[in-house]
Order: C-alpha cells, then sequence, then structure tokens
C-alpha cells in the first residue's frame, strides 16, 4: 500500500466520536497541536473531519479563553495519567463540565492550520462558514496568552510547565526544574502509566515526572490562571517556539480576516508589540541561534534546541540568521544524521533515542520545511521532508525517529507509539503540499 493510503488508514483507525486520539493506548484523549495537524492531514481527503475535529477541539475551551493541552472525551477510560480527576479542572468556574480537560496549554496551531485549509479549499462554502464561526474562538485563545500570560506586557507569553511547550523532555527545562525541590509531601502520591506502555529508556525519568507533578499543583492551587502563578513558579519561561507559533498564528487570522472583512486591530495591535520584542529576547549571536527566555534567573537558555528553528517557519528571521540557520543543518546532514535532530548533537545532552533529547519530530520537520521552502532554501527544505519520509518508509508510521543514520541501519522500528496520528498527518501533507 502506498504511504498516502497508509497514513488515511490511520487517522480512519484512530478517529473516534469526531476527534482523533494521537495513538491507541498511551494517548487515548484529543491533544491540542496533534489535533491541529491531524486536521491539516485530513483537510487533503476528507475536509468534513477536519471540521469536526477543530470544532471538537474548541468545544472544551474555557470561559478565559483557555484552550486545554488535553480534553478527557471519555471520563470512563482511566489508563493515562493525570486523568482528569487529578487535574480537577473544575476548580476554575470558566471551565467546562464536559469536556473535562487538563488546565495547561499546548502550541497555538489553530491559526496557521485555519489558513492553511483555506488556503487548500478557497471556494468551499462549508469551510467558510465554519472559518466565520471558529476565528473569534481562536482569536480569544491568543488573547488569553496575551491577558494571562504575558505578564511584563512584552507581547511574549510564559508557560509555567514543560508539557505546554509540546516538547515535555527537552534539556532546555533542565535547569529551571531543578530548581524545584520535592520533599516528602510536597507532591500527593500518584502512579505513572506511560512506563507501563512503553518503553522506559524512551519516556522522562521518575525525578522529572516529580517535578511535573508538582508544576501541575502549583497551577492548581492558583486555579490554572491566577496571577500568583507567575509570581511563584520556579519554571517560568517565554519559549521561543511557543512564541514563534503564536505570531505565525497572528498573522494567519490577520490574513484570514482582511479577506472576510472581520476587525483584526486587537490582533495587529498584537502582532506589532510581538514582533518588535521577539529578537532582542530570543536570538543569541554568540552560539548564533534563536533560544528561549528563563524567565526567573533572567536569562536565556543557551541551547540549539529544535524550537530554535521554528521562527524560520513564522517569517522570523532575517536574511543572515536564516543564512546561519540553514548552514547550522547543512552540517548536521553532512555529519550523517536524519533531519532535524531535537537536540544539539554536539552537547553531552544529546540523546538520539530519548523523548525530544535528539530523535527527528514528524510536524516539527513540516513546520522547519515549509519554513526554509518559504525563504528560497528548497534544496534544504527538501532533505527536511526527504529525510522524514525515508525514516517513516524504513521504520513505520512511529510518533517520533532515532536521528542518527548509523543506527537507524540496525533498526526497524521508531519510538514511542506507532500508527500515530500526526505521522500519518505530516506524511499526508507533505505529499500533497508542493
Ligand atoms: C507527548 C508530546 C506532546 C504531544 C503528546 C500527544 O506528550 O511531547 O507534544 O502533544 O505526547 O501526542
Amino acid at each position: 500500500m502506498d504511504l498516502q493510503l497508509q497514513a488515511q488508514e490511520i487517522l480512519k483507525d484512530n478517529w473516534r466520536d469526531g476527534f482523533s486520539i494521537p495513538t491507541a493506548k498511551l494517548y487515548p484523549f484529543q491533544w491540542l497541536w496533534d489535533s491541529g495537524f491531524v486536521a491539516m492531514g485530513s483537510g487533503y481527503f476528507d475536509l468534513d473531519k477536519s471540521i469536526q475535529e477543530i470544532k471538537k477541539m474548541f468545544s472544551g475551551q474555557w470561559g478565559n479563553g483557555l484552550l486545554p493541552h488535553i480534553l478527557f472525551h471519555s471520563e470512563t477510560e482511566k489508563s493515562y495519567f493525570p486523568n482528569f480527576d487529578f487535574w480537577n479542572s473544575n476548580i476554575n468556574k470558566g471551565a467546562p463540565h464536559f469536556p473535562k480537560s487538563s488546565g495547561i496549554t499546548q502550541p497555538p496551531v489553530f491559526g496557521f492550520i485555519i489558513h492553511q485549509l483555506l488556503k487548500g479549499n478557497p471556494k468551499n462554502e462549508k469551510l467558510k462558514s465554519f472559518i466565520t464561526d471558529i476565528f473569534p474562538k481562536v482569536v480569544n485563545a491568543h488573547r488569553f496568552l496575551y491577558n494571562y500570560r504575558d505578564h511584563k506586557k512584552e507581547g511574549l507569553f510564559y508557560i509555567y510547565h514543560p508539557w505546554e511547550s509540546g516538547r515535555d523532555n527537552s534539556p532546555i527545562w533542565d535547569d529551571a526544574l531543578n530548581r524545584i525541590e520535592i520533599t516528602p509531601g510536597s507532591i500527593p502520591s500518584y502512579q505513572r502509566r506511560d512506563t507501563q506502555i512503553m518503553d522506559a529508556s524512551e519516556r522522562p525519568t521518575s525525578d522529572k515526572y516529580d517535578r511535573y507533578v508538582y508544576l501541575l499543583e502549583l497551577g492548581k492551587k492558583y486555579k490554572y490562571d491566577g496571577k500568583e502563578i507567575a509570581e511563584s513558579s520556579p519554571f517560568l519561561i517565554q519559549d521561543c517556539m511557543m512564541n514563534s507559533i503564536l505570531i505565525k498564528s497572528n498573522d494567519s487570522l490577520i490574513q484570514i480576516g482582511k479577506e472576510f472583512d472581520f476587525d483584526t486591530s486587537e490582533i495587529e495591535e498584537w502582532q506589532s508589540l510581538s514582533t518588535a520584542n521577539f529578537h532582542n529576547k530570543f536570538w543569541n549571536d554568540d552560539i548564533n541561534y534563536f533560544v528561549s527566555y528563563d524567565c526567573r534567573s533572567n536569562e536565556q537558555i543557551l541551547h540549539k534546541e529544535i524550537g530554535g528553528l521554528v521562527p524560520v517557519f513564522a517569517n522570523l528571521a532575517n536574511k543572515s540568521q536564516v543564512e546561519k540557520m540553514a548552514s547550522y543543518l547543512t552540517n548536521i546532514h553532512e555529519r550523517g544524521y536524519y533531519l532535524c535532530p531535537s537536540f544539539d548533537i554536539d552537547s553531552p545532552l544529546f540523546d538520539s533515542k530519548r523523548y525530544w533529547r535528539g530523535p527527528v519530530w514528524p510536524q516539527m520537520n513540516w513546520m522547519i520545511s515549509e519554513g526554509f521552502k518559504n525563504y528560497g532554501y528548497t534544496d534544504l527544505s527538501n532533505i527536511i521532508k526527504d529525510d522524514f519520509i525515508e525514516l517513516v518508509t524504513k521504520l513505520g508510521f512511529y510518533e517520533y525517529f532515532e536521528s542518527e543514520k548509523d543506527k537507524v541501519k540496525t533498526l526497524t522500528k521508531g519510538y514511542g507509539g506507532n500508527r500515530f496520528s500526526w505521522t500519518a498527518s505530516s506524511i499526508i501533507t507533505f505529499l500533497n503540499n508542493d
């Protein structure tokens, strides 16, 4: 069966009642950015399904605008930790009672996702009327970030939990997490589920997990939107990738708004503040790379990590910066790695197998390849695309992949969950989007 058909089959299997799970067993609910990428891929063969997927995601939006990172559409499915009862998000008055949800967010992808759907189907009336309905909700999700998460009014929002970044276990969070002291009684007792399902060597360590629980409890204490979070969280980071995606999505909303004759003045104000501060905050001249910013230590986090390539997707890099990013990736390619490893291959913290510490991730490759394509780096963009397609062809539709070519030669499968939705949807998007 060809790749596109296999991918469609997987998305069909992962479809539940109006939404897609990322993969059976490990992730049995709806995740925010997974859902966005799935909606984009489905748009190439079943637009109705993508519309339903996005509607279902926004059925979980809170009164304050927050779009949760997980919607627990089933309350009887108990195989995941932390479940809806552990989050207890109804301590926030604006959190819906159904679907139940987590209390934190994930990358704000829906602005650029709906724009992508519109570009592929510019005359579809059903899509246009859907966009008219969903537009204010997407704007409201951005408003949440500007109102509740931009404590310095810089137009750059913070996250207080690594799970919000989508890159849960990246080494860039290590220092901030190590600030958290776990003492007896500082966190409730809990039982992980992920390591019962997956190989523990591919998953975060239990020290890390304690700290994830600590930050969850901190959010809960302040009802997930209190200003005390910014005052007291040991983990408070302006993430370069999250803010790039916000800016990319703002830009999409502005373009859609102009086409549909919606008022975009509020988004334009956000956008000018965000873009004005982006470079000073995130570019680092010493390592020639975009980095994230730790608001507790007031320093940039000096690592070459995959999120630092996403400004290219958001058209935020100037000519010389994009050139530097391109030679960084070309060098990695020439040294025998698949693009794009999620972390600096020369760092002692690099681990080509462990979650977000080195492997290749499908949806990241799509964003980065798209970014370089738009800057005119066609060859590099194609390498990023072809590497991903080769990995899926060799190793299957896994959640993420080994980045060292020599190691791949000895492997028969990828890492993490199999028959993974974002892998399938990234394949479809790549194959249909030249
Ligand atoms: C993991 C990933 C996150 C993703 C989720 C569901 O937690 O780190 O980015 O959204 O799995 O696939």
